[in-house]
Parts: C-alpha cells; structure tokens; sequence
C-alpha cells in the first residue's frame, strides 16, 4: 500500500518504538491516530511530527472497554498499528491477578479488538492494512517471561491466521518482530547489558521495517541481527532444546538483570 495521504492509528505511539514509527509515517504523508496513556506526551508528539491533521487520543488499554472505546473515537483508518506493549517479565506467581490479565489485555486482547473493530470499514473500501508488533519472544522462550512468551507467541499466531482472512480480500495484516532494541524503549530503558555476541537492532530499523510491511504487504519482518534471528527460529523448530540452551546460568543472569528492571512496566 501507498503510504502518502493515508491515515492510520498507532498505539503505543510515546513509547521507544512508538516515536520511531510515528516519525517514519508522517515522514511519508500519513495522517496520525496517536495513541497511549499520558495526553501531555502525545501532545507534545503530535506537535513534533510533520505534516498536519495528527490527533492524540489517551486511553489505558489495560481497562475493560477501552480499545472498544478508542476505535469508535478513532473512526476508520487505512492502518492499523497495533504496537502497545508491557514487558511482562518475572516469575508467575509474582504477578497480581491485575498485572497478569492487564499484561494480556494490552499485548494481545486490545490489538485483537482494534482489528475487529477495524476490519469493516477496511473490507468495505476493498484495502486496508494491520500491523502487530510482536517480538522475538513471540518465536522462542526465555527465562523469566512466560507472560510476556504467552502474549507474544498469541499475537503472532493470531496476526496470522487474521492474514489467512483477510489478505484475499484486499486487506494487508503483517507482524513485525523486533529482537533486542537499543537507544529506546522496553529493553533499552531496563538498563540491562545485553548478552555478549547477541548484537542489538534500533528503533529506527523496527520503523523502517513497519514502513516496507505496508508498502510490500510482508507477512514477518524480525528486526534483529542474524544471530538472534537464528535463536528465534532455533526456538520454533526444536523448543526444548532451545528452552534448555536459554535457561542455562547466562541466560537467566540476563533475564534477572532485564526484569529487575523492567519492574515499574508492570
Ligand atoms: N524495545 C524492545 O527491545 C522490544 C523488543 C521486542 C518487541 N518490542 C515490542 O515493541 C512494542 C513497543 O515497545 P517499546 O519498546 O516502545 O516499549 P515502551 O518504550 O515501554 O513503550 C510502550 C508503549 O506502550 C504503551 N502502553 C503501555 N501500557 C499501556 C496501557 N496500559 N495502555 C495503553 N498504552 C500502554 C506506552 O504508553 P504510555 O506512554 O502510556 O506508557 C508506550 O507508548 C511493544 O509491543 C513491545 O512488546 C519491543
């Protein structure tokens, strides 16, 4: 799809990634949809980006109602980018019933209700696209992030199946996967060091990977380096091996070091 005077809903729009994409695609002429918690920020976002007609809508996503309530302010779009996410990382019982139903509210629930609520308005014109940022750890585990596995694994099995639906109907859905990412966002903000060899991606590769997805109707793009691309798919084709490699004492010295600081994400 043609970018150039389109619109589109982005969620997630102040996080790390989420500046990155809104950029890319206002760069290239299309109109935004910004959306997350904090008002001020997307503000303050909006005013930044070029070009005009970008509006900001806040929303907690991990309240019952509120990506039912979001689509029907937002309207119809040409795309949506369903990019919200919360870390999820720790052991299971160290999650409150809240946490834990608002961690699949967010990264899966809300992105399905978005397309759901999305998808008539871009069958009736015939065109249309959906991206859903998943993640590496939507292919392979790692200690110490069932959750966020459980939402990354969901999303990307349901951006599939949702492909199979409606791409031959004239509407595109893509996952983009980013691997570790520096300078911004989730992993980034953790402080963590990452694991010596695994080589990092940027926020600005994950928005370059959004933009080629519309534009080339891509099923996946991982942003990462070959290696952890590797991992990914070493992870999906021999899972208990894989399980037991990530698991081994770097491994979950790692995966401490990123959930410790990764708790206030929660
Ligand atoms: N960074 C990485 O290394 C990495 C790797 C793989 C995948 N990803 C995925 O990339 C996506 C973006 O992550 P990021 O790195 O940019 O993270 P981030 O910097 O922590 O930003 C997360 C974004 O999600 C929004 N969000 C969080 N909880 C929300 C809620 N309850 N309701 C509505 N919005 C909420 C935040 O909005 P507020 O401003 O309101 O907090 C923020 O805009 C996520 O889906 C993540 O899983 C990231």
């Amino acid at each position: 799809m043609e970018l150039a005077g389109r619109t589109a809903l982005l969620t997630g729009a102040t996080g790390g990634l989420g500046r990155a994409i809104a950029v890319a695609l206002a760069q290239r002429g299309v109109s935004l949809a910004l959306s997350g918690r904090k008002l001020e920020a997307l503000e303050a976002l909006a005013a930044e980006l070029p070009g005009d007609g970008h509006r900001v809508f806040a929303a907690d996503l991990a309240e019952p109602g509120a990506a039912e309530k979001l689509a029907a302010e937002v309207g119809a779009v040409d795309i949506l980018l369903a990019n919200a996410g919360l870390p999820g990382t720790g052991r299971l019982p160290d999650f409150s019933a809240d946490e834990l139903s608002g961690a699949l509210r967010v990264n899966l629930e809300a992105p399905m209700l978005l397309a759901r609520a999305m998808e008539p308005g871009m069958l009736a014109k015939g065109s249309g696209h959906m991206v859903f940022v998943a993640s590496l750890s939507g292919k392979s585990a790692t200690p110490l992030s069932s959750v966020y596995n459980a939402t990354k694994f969901g999303l990307r099995g349901f951006a599939l199946g949702l492909r199979a639906d409606l791409n031959p109907l004239g509407v595109g859905v893509s996952i983009v996967s980013p691997g570790t990412i520096r300078e911004a966002g989730m992993y980034a903000d953790s402080g963590a060091d990452v694991l010596p060899g695994l080589g990092t991606g940027s926020p600005q590769q994950v928005a370059d990977a959004v933009v080629t997805a519309i534009e080339q109707n891509k099923v996946e793009l991982a942003v990462a380096p070959i290696q952890q691309r590797l991992l990914a798919h070493f992870g999906l084709a021999s899972p208990g091996i894989a399980v037991k490699i990530a698991s081994g004492k770097a491994g979950q010295k790692a995966a401490a070091n990123v959930a410790a600081g990764q708790k206030d994400k929660r």
